[in-house]
């Protein structure tokens, strides 16, 4: 076990993160840009972003929201619909800033109702993403309304990665926010091009934790976390040092009154403590020495695109996550609201 008072690590990036858009932008962005030097922004926006000019004018909102003098880089993605061209893809790639697409079955999560309807529909464009070297991110869960929900992603895994897998051997995929182990072992099993997220509270919490104490909506997000076995088999792919699991927070702010509703929508704000609950779950692990790997180089080795140079640092010392944040003119709860960190940015 690592007694270390203080870890520097290269400054991370975040694989898989939700930035939205408008007005709260500016309230959200400085946490993320705090800590990482890019993140893959997700483009679930509504209406969703999915062609190349679109994601044009998304990154240059998102700069201008930016803190003076941030150096934090975007990398935008496009949303894949039953419409998408291989024209298209080819203009993302040549455009420099666009480094994935993003399938969302249709109707599996949060703005994913223009998703795809068949994953065979879009053959032709899964191929031009292959020849172009763009990476398919993929949000993998059935969303066949018979499958129990905790069921989704490993049936996911049947139905459509593995004959995705087969179909498409040229096609990097990165299988997201995985929240099962049947989801690392298929990476364990698979040959390189295959790559996964884990996020924050898919490696600290277990399905307890949306029913303690009354049912919390602040700890519902999709997938849905799962049962404590799965939770410890991310946590060991997590710090195994493997370089085919990175980090991904799939940070997904709602407004205060979206989540504490009669319908609670999915999704959990971790951007304002990202970094810091990450090393919490290694240092608890026994495994602080392999956070640097997990956090700065895995994800940026898988897209081909170079390491950071800076780097950060994070010292062990208690605070205490605030209850409430601010998002545009609402207020935003965020991830271990009012509960004590172990671990604390510099
Ligand atoms: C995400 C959101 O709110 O945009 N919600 C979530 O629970 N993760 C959508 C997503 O990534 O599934
Ligand atoms: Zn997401």
């Amino acid at each position: 076990m690592s007694m270390s008072e203080k870890i520097s690590l290269v400054r991370p990036d975040d694989w898989h993160l939700h930035l939205r858009d408008g007005d709260v932008l500016a309230d959200i962005l400085p946490h993320t840009a705090a800590r990482f030097g890019r993140a893959i922004v997700m483009p679930n926006l509504k209406p969703p972003v999915t062609t190349v000019e679109q994601a044009r004018d998304y990154r240059q909102r998102i700069l201008d929201a930016l803190p003076a003098r941030s150096d934090f880089e975007p990398l935008m993605t496009l949303y894949l619909t039953d419409n998408t061209t291989p024209e298209e893809i080819r203009k993302a790639r040549r455009s420099g800033f666009i480094h994935a697409v993003k399938y969302y079955p249709a109707g599996a999560t949060t703005n994913s109702d223009s998703g795809v309807t068949d994953i065979q529909a879009v053959h032709a464009v899964l191929e031009s993403m292959a020849e172009e070297g763009l990476p398919l991110l993929v949000h993998g869960e059935i969303t066949d309304p018979a499958v129990d929900v905790f069921d989704r992603e490993a049936v996911f895994i049947e139905r459509v990665l593995l004959p995705l897998l087969a179909r498409i051997p040229a096609l990097k995929i990165v299988f997201e926010h995985i929240t099962t182990a049947d989801a690392v072992d298929l990476v364990r099993q698979t040959p390189e091009r295959l790559g996964a997220t884990i996020t924050p509270q898919h490696l600290m919490m277990n399905r307890n934790a949306i029913f303690q104490g009354g049912i919390n909506p602040h700890h519902y997000c999709l997938p849905v976390l799962k049962r404590e076995e799965h939770r410890q088999a991310l946590v060991s792919a997590a710090t195994s040092g493997d370089p085919r699991f990175f980090l991904g927070t799939d940070s997904a702010p709602h407004p205060r009154t979206a989540k504490e509703s009669a319908c609670g929508c999915a999704g959990m704000y971790s951007a304002h403590a990202a970094i810091e609950f990450y090393a919490q779950v290694f240092d608890e692990a026994g495994a602080l020495d392999r956070l640097e790997g997990f956090a700065s180089f895995h994800g940026a080795d898988f897209y081909g695109l170079p390491r950071n140079t800076d780097r950060i640092s994070l010292m062990r010392e208690a605070w205490k996550v605030p209850e409430i944040l601010r998002f545009g003119k609402q207020e935003l709860v965020p991830l271990g609201a009012g509960e004590v960190l172990s671990w604390r940015l510099l």
